[in-house]
């Protein structure tokens, strides 16, 4: 595409800028609560809303409380909440196995939600960071983190969720061969609609901070996720792991972070045109707030700024914690 101008001044841009009507009517890309999944921090108890102090306005939530989010979220026409187990350090092991108990807090959550709240999308997180007492996403062996052995407790755990009656399953752990073995256990389980959107391309990132602060994975990660998660200076190779994925079965992709990698969000729309997902971290989120609460910037403002430059570099959706309070604002 190439637009054509005739020169100033039969040209003047400001022209259309003149009005707030003329600006709606020109705009490119809007952002509507359609576009929202908002991450949700869970934990064990009752009554309980946990601030985490490097997110403000975030909160780890008890079971009940999560279901009035989920209420919350329903109410303004959010489609699809993500939830995040905050795990007590008495229930990680090296194996893992809480990843995949049918009763673990995550699953519970879903069934509960389901059951109250039919029509939001709830989606999950696959990895086993928050079961893992090493803190890493997967299985670890003499230092090393094992993929194949990791895929076969991936399978398991993606199996438990949608028995649970998850809608879109969220494989964050960076291993490869995921997804194929998820989709095809879910075929071979009879779970033919449950959809997978792959963080296809996860970045090991410095702005994953405040998250493992919040899932209280900061304490227990030995080292850090860089033989796994994607190296920031690479481009191309999100291509490659984005095709891979779609290959092997993945309904939607994912770019994480979201701000930083806005380039590559660019990229995978124009080269494949699939649903294309990115998430604002929680580094995001925390330096948004943290620069609003001190005044430096307006909060709102670059809240609404950030959440529109996704749409305008091609994503269909954004996970955020910004979602309720984005969806408020859009709702009037
Ligand atoms: C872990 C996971 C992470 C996030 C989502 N899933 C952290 C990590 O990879 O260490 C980060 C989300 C955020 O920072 O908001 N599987």
């Amino acid at each position: 595409m190439r637009p054509i101008q005739a020169p100033f001044p039969a040209a003047r841009f400001r022209r259309t800028r003149r009005t707030d009507a003329l600006r709606r009517l020109t705009q490119e890309n809007g952002l509507t609560v359609n576009d929202l999944i908002w991450p949700i921090f869970i934990r064990e108890g009752t009554g309980i809303r946990e601030p985490i102090a490097s997110m403000p306005g975030v909160f780890r939530l008890s079971l009940d409380q999560a279901l009035i989010a989920a209420q919350e979220a329903a109410g303004l026409g959010i489609p699809a909440i993500c939830l995040f187990p905050y795990t007590d350090p008495s229930v990680k092991t090296e194996t893992c196995e809480e990843a995949w108990n049918p009763e673990n807090l995550t699953n519970r959550c879903i069934r509960a939600i389901k059951a109250a709240v039919p029509d939001l999308a709830i989606m999950t997180d696959i990895a086993l960071d928050p079961y893992n007492s090493n803190g890493h996403d997967g299985l670890v062996r003499d230092g090393v983190i094992l993929n194949d052995e990791t895929v076969e407790a991936l399978v398991k755990m993606a199996l438990a969720q949608a028995d649970s009656g998850a809608d879109i399953l969220g494989p964050s752990d960076m291993m490869d061969g995921r997804i194929a073995a998820i989709r095809q256990a879910l075929e071979g389980a009879g779970h033919k609609d449950v959809a997978i959107l792959s963080y296809s391309a996860k970045y090991a990132s410095a702005f994953y901070g405040p998250f493992r602060d919040a899932v209280g994975a900061s304490g227990a990660l030995k080292g850090d996720k860089k033989t796994y998660q994607m190296d920031p200076g690479n481009s191309d190779e999100a291509l490659r792991l984005i095709e891979r994925d779609l290959r092997e079965g993945a309904d939607m992709v994912m770019v994480k972070p979201g701000m930083p990698y806005l380039d590559i969000c660019r990229r995978v729309k124009d080269t494949f045109g699939v649903p294309t997902y990115a998430y604002q971290v929680s580094g995001e989120y925390a330096m948004i707030k943290g620069a609003a609460e001190r005044g430096w910037i307006k909060g709102e403002a670059a809240m609404m700024e950030s959440l529109l430059a996704f749409k305008r570099a091609g994503c269909d959706g954004i996970l955020t914690y910004f979602a309720p309070e984005a969806a408020r604002l859009l709702r009037g």
